[in-house]
């Protein structure tokens, strides 16, 4: 059964081809467009997904080595994301689903995201119950996930997600958007111990998270040193070394927390921020103690927005 999948929630134009849960081709194009604003403006994205989206389908077909008219099922993100944007990839699968007559499968991103770990898998290497951390730049949070069929959020953030705040901050410092892999560089390049620290923030009355506060701390903290002085490649390191570590010290505590406390057998750690190497290496040091399986995605490209994962999302709905 050949899956044609299509991710554009935000500002990724992502076609997947599946065969069963196999990926067959994936063609991801990331929009710089935005980088002259700094966000992603939906309009904006949404005539880039337009540009974009038919060149991928091509060039994704061409590598699977099939055509449209062998496409078993069609796939397309449904939500959360930018309506302008999430209306391009939905048009186009609805629009072939319906030329070829066959069935279209709507898929929720965060969804996707969590079931990105199953690609190059098979379920019998997640031990249930497993806890889920879904962190990006759109969201932020916490799953019970207790059966393939059975997903239960536990939290969520109450303000900014983690991928988002680092965002901010990174932009703070004059630097270019978007934050994410080059934070992570920047901090492993500081070198000795920072004298800038930032709370620990995690609300105690539930399993969401907050970051905003020390967002606006850091930002803080970084105009301080712009008002005195011009700020040094030295200063960006150590604040992105000391912001980066607080956040990742944020959702791994939290995860370390919900899987005690749920008596996770496994964790899972998904979305963009489960890139960072920081965050990485805090939540494994964890699951080696406890001796439990710790699952992320197999490859860095299905850590951020993909399609990939919403095939793979669209083949388990089958199953089940
Ligand atoms: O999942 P994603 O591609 O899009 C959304 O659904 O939002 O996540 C993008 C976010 C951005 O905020 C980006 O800064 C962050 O993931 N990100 C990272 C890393 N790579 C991407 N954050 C921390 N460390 C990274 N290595
Ligand atoms: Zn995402």
């Amino acid at each position: 059964m050949y899956i044609l999948a299509f991710e554009s929630s935000c500002d990724d134009t992502s076609v997947a081809l599946l065969y069963n849960d196999q990926l067959i081709a994936m063609q991801t194009h990331t929009q710089v467009e935005h980088e002259r604003t700094q966000w992603v403006v939906p309009e904006l994205a949404a005539r880039l997904h337009a540009d974009h989206v038919f060149t991928l389908l091509n060039d994704v077909l061409e590598e699977g080595g099939i055509t449209l008219d062998k496409v078993d099922i069609f796939a397309a993100t449904k939500e959360p994301g930018l309506i302008p944007s999430l209306l391009i990839g939905k048009t186009v699968a609805k629009t072939l689903a319906h030329i070829f007559k066959k069935p279209l499968i709507w898929v929720n991103h965060i969804e996707g995201h969590i079931f990105s770990v199953l690609l190059e898998r098979t379920p019998w290497d997640i031990i249930f119950p497993s806890i889920v951390l879904s962190a990006s730049g759109g969201h932020n949070d916490l799953y019970l996930w207790r059966s393939l069929s059975v997903i239960e959020k536990i939290g969520q953030t109450r303000d900014d997600s983690a991928g988002e705040s680092l965002d901010k901050v990174w932009r703070a410092m004059g630097l270019w958007f978007p934050a994410g892999p080059q934070m992570d560089q920047l901090a492993q390049q500081f070198r000795g111990v920072s004298d800038i620290k930032f709370p620990l923030v995690l609300p105690t009355d539930s399993w969401d998270f907050s970051f905003s506060g020390i967002k606006s701390a850091a930002i803080r903290e970084i105009e301080a040193i712009i008002q005195k002085r011009h700020l040094t490649v030295q200063d960006q390191q150590k604040i992105a070394f000391s912001y980066q570590s607080t956040v990742t010290n944020i959702l791994s505590t939290r995860l370390i927390q919900a899987t005690k406390h749920f008596h996770g057998k496994s964790v899972c750690l998904v979305g963009g921020v489960s890139a960072n190497s920081d965050l990485r290496k805090k939540v494994k040091q964890f699951c080696d103690e406890e001796n439990i399986p710790f699952l992320l995605p197999s490859s860095l490209r299905y850590c951020g927005d993909n399609a990939a994962m919403i095939g793979i999302r669209a083949y388990y709905t089958l199953q089940s």
